[in-house]
């Protein structure tokens, strides 16, 4: 099928689409907190930004409009559906590598730009369209290969690790990375099922779990948190970011931002705790605390639902 990609939107209004296939919007992403990023960013014309969570492209689009012709933006994304969407797109202030933001580091050192970079963005966690297209494997509302991988060149899906890991491993994940408190249940749960039939699809995962979590009174699915687990241990998202904080310091300007969107507390708490080691230790004190959390507007939240459980913090390196 021949992909069209409309780039960047002619108005903020239209940023929910940016991907459409022959007329049609295929799983679109809204951003979230726009505004809020480019303020906090302080983006300048001529600056050098990275995006390391491209997604869909709607902050970097907006990024994009805010610099000149001297102005340049680096993305990356590990999914390579999102580096597709980067790839098709006509603009020579744009750079892309497909890779896990971990790697920014040696990038930027290749492109001989560290130390020089204005402001580095992150809206982590998964996208709309990994979880809206059921062969990704995201989603306990449709049926799919429990596959959960953000990068498909990588080996490990959710299907071989349920299958494999050791009901302590198991029960390990879901309490660490979902703060599931039935998570010895669960995991012995699996642990029981699979020796009959193995765990191959979401729908199978989220009613093994619906079976032990009566359902909540918030309305939350009763797997969310384990398919949040599953998901986190999967893409080592909580060590990458951790990984990443600690090479930011390298790749940013004196006064350069670091500015982070997170939408559950393990990930806010792994940046918060990065600041405050380094606000703390005389060898590093590098860091200023510009915003420690900033909420989306009720207005917002109203109108996308993603970006209810959004927090922005924003940070600068002084020295
Ligand atoms: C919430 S979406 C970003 C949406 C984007 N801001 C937009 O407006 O379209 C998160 C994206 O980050 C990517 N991602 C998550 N962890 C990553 C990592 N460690 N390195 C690179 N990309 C990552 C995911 O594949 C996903 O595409």
């Amino acid at each position: 099928v021949k992909k069209v990609y409309y780039w960047p939107q002619s108005h903020p209004n239209d940023w929910p689409s940016s991907a459409v296939e022959e007329g049609q919007s295929i799983f679109e992403h809204r951003p979230v907190m726009v505004h809020e990023v480019l303020e906090y960013l302080a983006i300048k014309p001529n600056g050098i930004y990275v995006d390391g969570t491209f997604g869909r492209g709607g902050h970097s689009s907006a990024i994009l409009q805010k610099l000149n012709d001297d102005g340049r933006l680096l993305v990356m994304d590990k999914d390579q559906d999102a580096i597709a969407v980067a790839k098709s797109i006509n603009d020579n202030r744009l750079q892309f590598k497909h890779g896990s933001f971990t790697e920014l580091k040696s990038w930027v050192a290749e492109l001989n730009l560290l130390g020089k970079i204005d402001g580095i963005f992150l809206d982590l966690g998964v996208s709309s369209p990994q979880l809206d297209d059921s062969s990704r494997g995201f989603s306990f509302m449709q049926e799919g290969p429990l596959d959960m991988r953000m990068d498909k060149g990588k080996k490990l899906d959710a299907t071989t690790w349920i299958n494999r890991a050791s009901e302590k491993e198991i029960a390990k994940v879901l309490k660490e990375y979902g703060e599931e408190r039935a998570y010895r249940k669960i995991a012995s749960k699996i642990i029981e099922v699979r020796k009959v039939t193995p765990i191959k699809t979401t729908l199978q995962l989220a009613n093994l779990v619906k079976s032990i979590i009566p359902p909540s009174k918030t309305n939350k699915h009763p797997a969310t948190r384990v398919f949040q687990a599953i998901r986190i241990f999967i893409n080592d998202e909580l060590n990458e970011l951790q990984e990443f904080l600690a090479q930011s310091l390298d790749i940013l300007k004196q006064g350069g931002r670091l500015v982070v969107i997170s939408f559950h507390s393990l990930e806010y708490q792994t940046v918060r705790k990065f600041y405050y080691a380094c606000a703390q230790n005389p060898h590093c004190q590098k860091l200023r605390q510009v915003e420690r959390l900033i909420r989306p507007t009720d207005e917002e939240a109203k109108n996308n639902p993603r970006a209810r459980s959004a927090m922005l913090q924003v940070m600068e390196k002084i020295v």
